[in-house]
This record gives C-alpha cells, sequence and structure tokens, in this order.
C-alpha cells in the first residue's frame, strides 16, 4: 500500500525533527549574562535561544530584592490570554523573590506544550514595562 503524500510528509517531518534535536539536555540561563531583569527583552532572548527541546531546564538567575530594585520572581501564566495581559490571577508562583540567588532557580521543560513565563512583582509592572516575559514550547526529541 502505497503511503498518502501526507504521511509522507509527516515522515520527512520526524526526520528532519530527529536531525535536528540535539541528544543532550541544555541547561540555558535565561537572558544569558544579564539573567532576570527589569528592561532585558526576554521575548528576543527566548527567539534568538529557540529551539528548545524537551527535558531542556531554563535557569533563572535574579538578585534579592535591594535599593537598586523591588524584587523578581518567577511564574507560570495559565494560557497566551494571561501571558499577553500580564495577568497574574491564575499564575503559578515558581520561585518568589529569594529564589534566584547562587546558581538560581531551574525550571525543566518536561511536556510538549507552551510554558508561559513572567515576572510578577510591582502589580504587573515586572512584566508589563519590564518585558519580563516570554514563552517557550519544547519540542520532542525523538532520538532519546
Ligand atoms: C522585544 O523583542 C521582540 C522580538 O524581537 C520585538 O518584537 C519587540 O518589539 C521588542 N520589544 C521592545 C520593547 O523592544
Amino acid at each position: 500500500m502505497a503511503l498518502s503524500s501526507n504521511a509522507q510528509g509527516f515522515i520527512l517531518l520526524l526526520a528532519a525533527a530527529s536531525l535536528l534535536a540535539v541528544t543532550e539536555a541544555r541547561t540555558v540561563v535565561v537572558g544569558g549574562s544579564e539573567g532576570w531583569r527589569f528592561g532585558y527583552n526576554y521575548t528576543d532572548w527566548a527567539l534568538q535561544n529557540s529551539p528548545f527541546y524537551i527535558n531542556d531546564q531554563l535557569v533563572f538567575k535574579y538578585d534579592p530584592p535591594s535599593d537598586a530594585n523591588s524584587g523578581y520572581s518567577v511564574y507560570q501564566l495559565p494560557n497566551l490570554w494571561s501571558y499577553i495581559n500580564c495577568d497574574f490571577s491564575e499564575a503559578k508562583l515558581l520561585a518568589n523573590q529569594m529564589q534566584g540567588g547562587g546558581d538560581g532557580f531551574k525550571v525543566e521543560l518536561t511536556q510538549w506544550r507552551p510554558y508561559y513565563f513572567a515576572s510578577g512583582e510591582k502589580d504587573g509592572k515586572n512584566c508589563k514595562d519590564g518585558l519580563m516575559k516570554f514563552f517557550a514550547v519544547p519540542l520532542p526529541r525523538w532520538n532519546n
């Protein structure tokens, strides 16, 4: 039986994905040397550092509140709408203001779904004005 062109396309896609998928999970510091701070463009950062794969780890590194900053945090937002609007009413706190120190706070991307991250401090200002939000959709790995 001949495969439909849809099935052929799908198999090609799988083959391409398996070529692209890196073998080792990556550990990526969010923002690189900038870390997690007010005013850095994390949407842009996420674009530059894509694609992410399932089992990659994101590391959020940030200073505790001080005279220089009023504190950051890491929330996971439930959907695109809350992400766009920086609405934290249904958001889940992953890391509080103190948890970004040392080696940082790690999140493993375990599922094939969008992950929406944002800092929830300053009544949403971190997210709205401080650009402290991004999303990642980790791709499946086919080779392990
Ligand atoms: C942040 O980066 C994104 C993606 O490059 C861009 O579309 C957006 O305009 C930038 N935002 C600001 C405020 O510079």
